[in-house]
């Protein structure tokens, strides 16, 4: 008979730069107002990585707290998983980057790129690993610098983003543990894949001097055309969780969702009909930090003591892709 493992939660960790960028110094860059970022977003201020930090060191700084966490060493880790898209390099990975920082080696390190759904895809990729009894601890990790490709001039983005890592450890859980991931769902809707997009830099348009000269390297997106996707997609995939596992929302004790929009956030809680006081937000002081809003929130909350040793977790994003995934766990 073949043994059945679960996978849990045993770590996390985060961390932000100490720069913090807020309404009102970005009125000074663009033409903008505290009043219009706050009621259309959410958001108050953000954190800004320095001109020599890159994602893999704010990654690094996000995986020591998480081991510490989880009381494991470095050389316990047997994968790691980076869902970035402004990864230190086009390559080699941010994944075997940040393996170096640990001094550890002789396993898998690999990054995702499914936007700000990307941590919800690694922890979907590491639970896989670890019901079939491949891997025993998992670091995953969603950061990113998002604020060194943005275009600074265009009103539109720049507000939106900040910068940060969020890192999870995913262990094999004991036999009589409670705490264990419950079910996911992943999905993503290619048709849609130009509305968010860094357009120059790949293979499809090479850097030059022009696409230099028109911001072609900076983020290009479409807000409003996602917003509506954006709670249809992460409504969705929380909604075959719940019916998938037999669950009532009620039974839910926290929802953490992508932190891209305040009125997507309570849209989306209005539609689940869940308790506003379950929702878990932190927009107004990281703003989007894109893979790493759903592992920061997660840190905050169990740091802060809200989310508790077996409580039921719901997790839900979207991002570029567009990508949309949910997780379900008991804590
Ligand atoms: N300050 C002042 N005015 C602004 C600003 C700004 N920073 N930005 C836009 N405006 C103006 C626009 O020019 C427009 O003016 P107009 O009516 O005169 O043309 C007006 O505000 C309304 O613009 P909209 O784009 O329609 O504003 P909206 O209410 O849709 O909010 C936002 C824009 C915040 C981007 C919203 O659409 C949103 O959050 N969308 C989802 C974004 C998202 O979640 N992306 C995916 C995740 S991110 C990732 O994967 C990396």
């Amino acid at each position: 008979m073949s043994i059945k493992y679960y996978a849990k939660i045993s770590g996390t960790g985060m961390y932000v730069p100490d720069k913090v960028l807020t309404n009102f110094d970005l009125e000074k860059i663009v033409d903008t107002t505290d009043e219009w970022i706050r009621t259309r977003t959410g958001m108050s201020e953000r954190h800004i990585a320095s001109k020599d930090q890159a994602v893999s060191d704010l990654a690094y700084e996000a995986t020591l707290k998480a081991i510490e966490a989880a009381r494991i060493r470095n050389k316990d880790i047997d994968m790691i998983i980076v869902a970035t898209v402004s990864s230190d390099h086009a390559f080699p990975s941010t994944a075997c980057i940040l393996q170096q920082k640990l001094g550890i080696r002789g396993f898998p390190a690999f990054d995702i790129s499914a936007g700000c759904t990307g941590w919800i895809y690694a922890a979907n990729i590491a639970k896989q690993y670890i019901e079939a009894g491949i891997a025993k601890n998992i670091l995953i990790i969603g950061v990113e610098v998002l604020t060194k490709i943005i275009n600074w001039k265009d009103r539109g983005t720049c507000v939106l983003f900040g910068d940060g890592a969020g890192a999870t450890i995913i262990s094999r859980a004991g036999e009589r543990d409670i705490s264990r991931f419950i079910d996911s769902e992943l999905s993503a809707d290619g048709t849609h894949y130009d509305l968010l997009i860094q357009k120059a830099g790949g293979s499809r348009m090479p850097a030059t001097k022009e696409t230099l000269e028109e911001n072609l390297h900076t983020i290009y997106m479409e807000g409003n055309k996602i917003f509506k996707n954006a709670i249809r997609s992460m409504y969705s995939a929380c909604d075959i969780v719940l019916k998938r596992n037999n669950l009532d929302v009620h039974s839910i004790d926290w929802l953490i969702t992508h932190q891209a929009n305040m009125r997507i956030i309570q849209a989306l809680g209005k539609k689940l009909k869940i308790d506003n006081k379950k929702v878990i937000v932190n927009i107004e002081k990281y703003a989007n930090t894109s893979a790493a809003t759903i592992p920061i929130a997660l840190d905050e909350a169990v740091r802060n003591g809200k989310i508790r040793h077996g409580d039921l977790v719901l997790l839900a994003s979207f991002g570029a892709g567009l990508t949309s995934g949910s997780l379900l766990f008991r804590m």
